[in-house]
């Protein structure tokens, strides 16, 4: 299992419904990431399912976008944590805001697919965040925790979990929280929900080169997800530099 606490920072690509072979082909010819040998920081691509494997061939790390709550079965269309495995995946993005608003992943669902992944030694990202309504409303705070709360799962530990603070009126818009509200969030969720505890927290939401090395330099932030930027690589490679 990847141990994350070996890491200081990570950054996680997320393609979404995006890429093709001819696309991942090009991304490892030109994505290249000393991860391994400084062991410093970490860096791990999330494309779609198909072309996980072609990665095998480079010295990048996989995770998937998603995996099933069930362990295997008459469940059509599904991709289970053991077979996340079996890819060589060593994390997988769990609860994502766009798997809860079009895929109907609940809290309850999220737990039962972060229990998996534990179970199969893959390490969940578990995403959380408000919505813009919710932020305006001055329960930001509270809904992030009621989320954390319905969701871990029982045997987490800051080896086995990874978070991913996603405000969604974030995601995909251009717009991202002011500096210091990132930091607040990611130490309150650290010092007052985890009760400090070294759960790694990433951040995650228009998070592009001219805006990054402000994000990744805060303590309080172990490292970004990153969706759009992460498929265009002049941009992403920008990113790389830190
Ligand atoms: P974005 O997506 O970087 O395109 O805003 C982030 C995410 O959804 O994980």
């Amino acid at each position: 299992m990847l141990k994350i606490q070996d890491f200081n920072k990570l950054i996680v690509a997320n393609w979404k419904l995006n890429g093709s072979f001819s696309f991942t082909k090009e991304y490892m010819d030109q994505i290249r990431f000393k991860t391994i040998k400084n062991q410093k920081n970490c860096l791990i691509i999330c494309p779609p399912v198909p072309y996980i494997s072609e990665f095998k061939s480079s010295n990048l790390l996989t995770g998937g976008q998603d995996c099933s709550r069930y362990i295997n079965g008459a469940y059509t269309g599904e991709i289970s944590t053991k077979m996340l495995k079996d890819m060589g995946c060593q994390i997988c993005i769990v609860g994502h805001s766009e798997r809860r608003e079009f895929f109907n992943d609940s809290n309850e669902i999220i737990h039962e697919k972060l229990n998996n992944c534990i179970e199969d030694k893959i390490i969940p990202i578990f995403c959380i965040g408000e919505n813009l309504n919710q932020r305006k409303e001055g329960r930001a705070k509270q809904v992030i925790k009621d989320q954390l709360m319905a969701s871990l799962p029982k045997d987490y530990s800051d080896e086995n979990i990874i978070l991913a603070y996603e405000p969604l009126w974030a995601i995909g818009s251009g717009l991202i929280p002011k500096i210091d509200e990132i930091s607040e969030i990611h130490s309150y969720i650290k010092e007052e929900v985890l009760n400090n505890q070294n759960i790694k927290i990433l951040y995650g939401g228009s998070v592009k080169a001219e805006n990054y090395k402000k994000i990744i330099d805060l303590k309080e932030v172990d490292g970004l997800l990153i969706g759009g930027a992460s498929i265009q690589i002049a941009e992403f490679k920008k990113i790389l530099e830190f």
